[in-house]
């Protein structure tokens, strides 16, 4: 199976410094691909290259097997993926505008927008905040908007950056919950970038790990957390303390190896 994005010999510099290095990565039609990795490891920078927000330094992208011109991605193409960071960024304006703009300004047809924007809400659960100004909710609500507002125009890929990671925790649980059923409802590949094993661990099914700008193991979720590499192994175990029922039995062997 083809990617449907395809990263090679890709670099990012910033400030004479290497951010990012990675020799090949890939996204596939209708996986929920994890990024995970410790602070400053280039996670967020990865996302903007693969969405084409930013240029990478060297490399090649490749857009289901053409080569995209190295910051030229042009319009049409940007138009297929949708962006939802952490902070939800929405603007003056009711809930019904924010979760519409994607499709005022695709031009599409009123009634059509209003029909949309109507099952959006529904999905969501928020259609009772329809009328409300969109920079009076809650962080949960906010979140439940700017999900929306991604998903309305059917992203061919949804890119997420730490979009729970500001919640606290039963809103982010509830949210995850509606969250996945959406994604397997509505089968939409997704990049989600994220520091928590708990997100990754319920959400995605094949995992990168990312320390120091470079992919350390990628693989199916549960093997890449079941079975660390000797580069993934001191950040996995951070996480093992306090979730131990998520990693795999190779790491309690580990532990008893080392006494
Ligand atoms: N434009 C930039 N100029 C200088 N340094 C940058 C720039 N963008 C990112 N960085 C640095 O690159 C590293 C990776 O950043 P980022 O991708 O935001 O990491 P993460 O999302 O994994 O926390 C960090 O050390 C950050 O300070
Ligand atoms: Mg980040």
């Amino acid at each position: 199976m083809n990617p449907l994005i395809e990263l090679k010999n890709m670099t990012y510099q910033a400030q004479q410094k290497t951010i990012l290095d990675i020799p090949s990565f890939e996204i596939y039609n209708g996986e929920f691909l994890g990024i995970m990795g410790p602070n400053g490891a280039g996670k967020s920078t990865l996302l903007k290259v693969l969405s084409f927000l930013e240029k990478p330094s060297s490399g090649e992208i490749l857009y289901r097997g053409q080569t995209v011109l190295n910051g030229q991605a042009p319009m049409e193409l940007r138009r297929r993926f949708s962006v939802a960071l952490q902070q939800s960024l929405l603007l003056e304006g009711t809930v019904f505008q924010n979760i519409a703009i994607g499709l005022t300004l695709r031009k599409t047809p009123k009634p059509m927008i209003k029909e949309k924007v109507a099952h959006w809400l529904e999905l969501f659960d928020i259609s009772h905040l329809a009328k409300k100004n969109a920079l009076y909710l809650s962080g949960g609500e906010a979140q439940r908007v700017n999900l929306a507002r991604a998903m309305i125009v059917e992203p061919e890929i949804l890119f997420l950056d730490e979009p729970f990671s500001a919640l606290d925790f039963p809103t982010k649980i509830r949210l995850m919950e509606d969250f996945k059923r959406i994604m397997e409802e509505t089968r939409t590949t997704a990049v989600f970038v994220s520091h928590d094993l708990m997100e990754i661990h319920y959400l995605t099914n094949r995992l990168s790990i990312i320390v120091n700008g470079q992919v350390k193991q990628s693989g199916p979720t549960p093997l890449v957390l079941e079975h660390p590499n000797a580069s993934t192994q001191s950040f996995l175990n951070e996480w093992k303390k306090f979730l131990p029922a998520l990693t795999g039995s190779s790491f309690k062997e580990e532990k008893v190896l080392k006494g």
